[in-house]
């Protein structure tokens, strides 16, 4: 795993963006993997803008995106439909059907759950990945406990995500329990992962993930496992890492990589 720490969050959105930049400019026809949350929505507004410019194309982008509450309708204001749609799709040229949100209001989870992994099988599988990471070290909805090779399907959400997630909503009983996500183990099939994580709520989560042992307990450790993941974080998220002057010293010698 590459550590690049970032001294404020619109710095690691840009350089996060870039990330993406460089992709579709090598790969015109990428598949992308979607996050939601708070974390990426920077990483989103910049590519928006560098799209405005004339920077980026996505016409022949496709996208998958990480996981959608069960039980809220695609308008509902917490949906990620909607999140997607309003922070990032409805600003860009990709075209509807290349997009791929996992549905929330599917009777047939299982189903669902076997044609999404096929959509993306078929798309070629995803070559970029964005994840953010819960304060329980959750990547996607994938809670303490997930197996490290678990498939898209539905899950309860710990307790824990659901107090993180109740500032979004009226009420805290409004908050949905079961997520429809991929796995852990589709997400390590992604060719290259991007690991975003911002604030203070995250470096416990962070330093668990990145230098703690592989384990079920914070998901996110799994990427230890993968070949190509570069973490970006900001410095609040990056405080509990024990090994930091090491991350830096390896940034500052890697010719052309962003300097720290
Ligand atoms: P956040 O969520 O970006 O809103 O903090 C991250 C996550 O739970 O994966």
């Amino acid at each position: 795993m590459e550590i690049c720490i970032y001294r404020a969050y619109e710095e690691m959105s840009r350089a996060a963006a870039q990330e993406v930049a460089d992709v579709l400019n090598a790969k015109p026809n990428a598949v992308l993997g979607m996050a939601t949350g708070s974390t990426p929505l920077g990483v989103y507004q910049q590519l928006v803008k560098m799209h405005t410019r004339g920077e980026i194309d996505f016409s022949h982008v496709t996208t998958f995106n990480l996981d959608e509450y069960v039980g809220l309708p695609i308008t509902h204001a917490q949906s990620y439909h909607r999140f997607m749609h309003e922070n990032f799709f409805r600003h860009i040229n990709i075209p509807p059907q290349n997009i791929h949100i996992p549905s929330g209001t599917t009777t047939n989870y299982r189903a669902f759950c076997d044609w999404y992994e096929k959509r993306i099988e078929e798309a070629g599988g995803i070559d970029l990945q964005i994840l953010g990471i819960g304060s329980d070290g959750h990547i996607a909805f994938n809670e303490p406990g997930s197996s490290l090779s678990s498939r898209t399907r539905l899950k309860t959400l710990a307790k824990q995500t659901i107090d993180d997630n109740a500032r979004f909503f009226d009420k805290p009983q409004d908050v949905p329990i079961y997520a429809i996500t991929m796995g852990v183990g589709t997400i390590l099939e992604a060719k290259q992962i991007l690991l975003l994580a911002n604030g203070a709520n995250k470096a416990q989560a962070v330093a668990e993930a990145v230098e703690g042992p592989v384990t079920s307990m914070i998901t996110a450790s799994a990427l230890q496992m993968h070949p190509s993941v570069r973490a970006f974080f900001d410095e609040a998220a990056a405080a509990k890492l024990k090994m930091r002057e090491y991350y830096d010293w390896i940034q500052f010698h890697k010719p052309g990589a962003p300097r720290v």
